[in-house]
């Protein structure tokens, strides 16, 4: 199966999920969407009101301020890939609870190894919980470090920067530097493969003679 078609079955699967109590209060499950090849993805919260009624993420207020700041780095959304820890709205708006993240996170692990992205943005305290455990996010925002082969980054959320303008202008100097992170992932993708044929040829080749000009 392709990655498009993962996706999409994964989309419909959500669509009717039970598996824990945020299926009772939600309009429209929220899979997430973008492209199937991103070479970044973003994952934030939940859905909020209006991602409910839309079943797409990020489309009220986070998201035009996610746009802009996509925008800001000349990537639209269907460059990227978009989507959150739990796909159904939890009631007011509340933090979605420890257990329902554990029933969720099947599905955002199959996106994960479907897309396979270079980068992961993670935008507020609950995506970051997952990458990066249990430290602070006003300490480690906009750190990146190597995980599993990829780059993660954890960032503020784009909410959180709507209600506070110091946390404005950190998500716009994080997302800065997203450009030079993918560059840096591309070149450690470039680089696994030759590795693995390099070693592969000292396998192959006796070894070398040591220089006996020492
Ligand atoms: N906030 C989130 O975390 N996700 C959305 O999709 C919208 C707002
Ligand atoms: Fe299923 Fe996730 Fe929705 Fe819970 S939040 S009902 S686990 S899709």
């Amino acid at each position: 199966m392709s990655s498009e078609e993962i996706l999409q079955e994964i989309a419909v699967e959500v669509s009717t999920c039970a598996r824990c109590r945020l299926c009772q209060g939600r309009n429209k499950a929220v899979p997430g969407e973008g492209s199937p090849t991103a070479k970044v993805m973003f994952i934030g919260e939940g859905p909020g009101y209006h991602e409910d009624m839309q079943a797409r993420p990020f489309v009220g207020q986070a998201g035009q301020f996610l746009d802009s700041l996509l925008a800001s780095i000349n990537l639209k959304r269907s460059d990227v890939f978009i989507t959150n820890v739990v796909k159904c709205r939890p009631p007011n708006n509340r933090d979605p609870e420890p257990d329902e993240m554990a029933a969720c996170s099947d599905y955002l692990d199959r996106q994960i190894a479907a897309i396979n992205p270079q980068v992961i943005v993670t935008l507020g305290r609950f995506s970051m919980a997952k990458f990066f455990g249990s430290e602070r996010i006003s300490a480690i925002h906009g750190r990146a470090r190597k995980k599993d082969g990829r780059i993660c980054i954890p960032m503020f959320h784009p909410a959180a920067g709507l209600r506070n303008p110091s946390t404005k202008d950190a998500i716009r100097e994080d997302f800065k530097k997203i450009p030079l992170i993918m560059a840096e992932a591309e070149r450690m993708a470039a680089e696994r493969p030759a590795k693995a044929v390099v070693q592969k040829k000292r396998e192959e080749e006796p070894p070398p003679q040591q220089l006996s000009l020492f």
